[in-house]
This record gives structure tokens, C-alpha cells and sequence, in this order.
């Protein structure tokens, strides 16, 4: 029997969301930029001599049936290597909330790729499990390495970015009354375009092309981090109270140099010169976002997606 293997599943935030147009396979053809932070949930796996997977978690109201996509990920892997003896008993100890726009759920899935990849012995590369993490969700291939990232297609076409050069802090926020659904938000997105996408390979590479020679190509730096862009929260905000009250918070705390929406929402995001003015401005402001029915952390960047515990 090998050692159990535990992974930090970090949360990411998104720094650049731009929706391109609409993709053949009814998905949206995206241009992102993708930041974790270390908001992180734990996976812990361990063998099992039957050949059952199963999944627990220590937050009562989330499924840990086959629809986790940490059990979806568990079955592909094993189904993909060939070994169907092969059984893991897992773990999960959930920090990051749930339906918030900061891919916790694809972080969790993208962990039990790497634990059972590790657990199991079979020695996938990160290109092999990032290719099996498309088939599973948009935002989980990103997960896997995480870090700093350009993301394009519909999140599974992958460049690396230099790793954040300041220990940027943020502070987050988010309604625990509420979620998202991602399809409601892109099929929002859609209704109000109408036509307005743009068209054909050659006009997606050209804004590609701007994103890579943008400010993001350089180490992000606190003094003059780019303008956040999350084309989501266009279509979010004017239709979630929550999403307005909190980005005007945000955007009234001292010391933040910018303010967005993360992905689908409703998580909104400040960023800070350095965690510890995060955290004074969270802590100054905490009545005001607990008055509001908000919940806050404050966190920093972090270079790096699901790793092995050491
Ligand atoms: O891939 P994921 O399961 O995260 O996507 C959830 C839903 O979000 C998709 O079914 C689709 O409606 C929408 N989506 C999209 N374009 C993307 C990513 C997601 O339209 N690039």
C-alpha cells in the first residue's frame, strides 16, 4: 500500500476575460488572463485494495457523487490508463466557496488528476493531465499548472506568463447567499451581443496577439498593473444587486489599485500593493461588507496551481 498523497487546490482569479466570439461547438471563443491565488481547498487520497473510488468532504452541502468533478476526473484517469483495478478513497477540505466564479470545483478536479496521477503511479505529464482536464471543464486544463497564465479558446489553449514578480495582495468578496450559473451568464452574454462577436480565426488571433504584447507580458508589478477587464461583468452586474454593492465597496477601500468581477462572478476582487495592506483594508471595512451580507478574505497571487503537499 503506497502513502496517501494530499494537493493544495488553489483558486484563481481573472485578471483579463474577454468573450472573442462563438465557437463552432456552441462554446465562446475566450481570451483570458488567469491568476491563482492561495485561496486553496485540500485534497487527500489514499488507495483503496477493492478497486472503489469514492469522496467525502467536510462541507455538508456538497454532492460527492458521480457529478463531482472530482469523481469525473478520478473515473477518465483510470479509464484512460488502462488499470480499471485501480481505487482511491478521497478527501476534500473545502475553503474556497462553492459557485463563486473562482474555480473551485475545476481546481478540486484538477488536484485528483494530479494525486491519483501521483497515488496511482502512472506518470502522466502536466501537457498529458492538462489535455485530460479539457474534457472535464473550461478552467480546469489552467488549473493544474496555474500560476500566471494567458488562456484562449475556450480556456483550454494554454501560455505561460512570467510568474508575478510582487507579492500583490487581494481582497475578495462574495454574497454567500448567492451563485452564478456559468451557462446563464454566457448565455446572457450571447442574448445581449446578438451579432456583435467577431468572426473567423484570423480576428481571434488578433486580439490574442494585443493581449500577448500587452502590460501582461511583463511580471506583474503592484505600482502599475494593467486595467482589469472581465467582459462577464457587463452582463452580471446590472442583474445581480450583490455583484454592484460589492465592486463599489472594493473601489472605496484605500490602497486597492484595481477592482473586478472573477469570472462568472460573484466574486469580486481588489488588488493591493501587498497582502498586509489587503488585509488592513479587509479589516477596516469588515462591518461594511458584513452590513452588506458579504463575506471577505484577503489573500495574495500565487505562482503555482495544485501542488503536492510536502
Ligand atoms: O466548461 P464549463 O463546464 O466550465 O462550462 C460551463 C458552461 O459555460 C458551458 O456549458 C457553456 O454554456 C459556458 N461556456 C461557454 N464558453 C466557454 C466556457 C463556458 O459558453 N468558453
Amino acid at each position: 500500500m503506497t502513502a496517501p498523497v494530499c494537493v493544495s487546490a488553489p483558486a484563481k482569479i481573472n485578471l483579463h476575460l474577454e468573450v472573442l466570439g462563438l465557437r463552432n461547438d456552441g462554446f465562446h471563443e475566450l481570451a483570458m488572463v488567469m491568476q491563482s491565488i492561495d485561496l486553496a481547498d485540500q485534497l487527500e487520497c489514499e488507495n483503496t485494495a477493492d478497486g472503489s473510488l469514492s469522496l467525502s468532504c467536510d462541507q455538508p452541502g456538497l454532492s460527492c457523487g458521480d457529478d463531482n468533478l472530482i469523481m469525473r476526473a478520478a473515473r477518465l484517469l483510470r479509464d484512460r490508463s488502462g488499470f480499471g483495478e485501480l481505487g482511491a478513497r478521497m478527501h476534500l477540505r473545502k475553503r474556497i466557496p462553492i459557485g463563486a466564479g473562482l474555480a473551485g470545483g475545476s481546481s478540486d478536479g484538477a488536484a485528483a488528476l494530479v494525486a491519483l496521477n501521483t497515488l496511482w503511479g502512472l506518470g502522466l505529464t502536466l501537457s498529458r493531465l492538462e489535455t485530460l482536464a479539457a474534457d472535464l471543464g473550461s478552467d480546469m486544463p489552467f488549473c493544474i499548472a496555474g500560476g500566471t497564465q494567458l488562456c484562449f479558446g475556450r480556456g483550454e489553449r494554454l501560455e505561460r506568463l512570467p510568474a508575478v514578480s510582487a507579492p500583490m495582495g487581494v481582497v475578495l468578496v462574495k454574497d454567500p447567499s448567492i451563485s452564478v450559473s456559468t451557462p446563464w451568464a454566457y448565455g446572457e452574454c450571447k442574448r445581449q451581443r446578438g451579432n456583435h462577436y467577431l468572426e473567423g480565426e484570423s480576428a481571434f488571433e488578433q486580439r490574442r496577439e494585443a493581449l500577448r504584447s500587452s502590460g501582461w507580458l511583463h511580471p506583474l508589478r503592484a505600482e502599475s498593473p494593467p486595467p482589469l477587464l472581465n467582459d462577464l461583468q457587463a452582463v452580471v452586474a446590472p442583474q445581480t444587486i450583490s455583484v454592484r454593492k460589492a465592486l463599489s465597496l472594493l473601489e472605496s477601500l484605500s490602497g486597492q489599485v484595481r477592482v473586478a468581477m472573477s469570472g462568472s462572478g460573484p466574486s469580486c476582487f481588489a488588488l493591493f500593493p501587498d497582502r498586509e495592506t489587503a488585509e488592513q483594508a479587509r479589516q477596516s471595512s469588515a462591518q461594511l461588507f458584513e452590513a452588506e451580507g458579504l463575506q471577505s478574505w484577503s489573500c495574495s497571487l500565487l505562482p503555482h496551481g495544485v501542488k503536492l503537499a510536502s
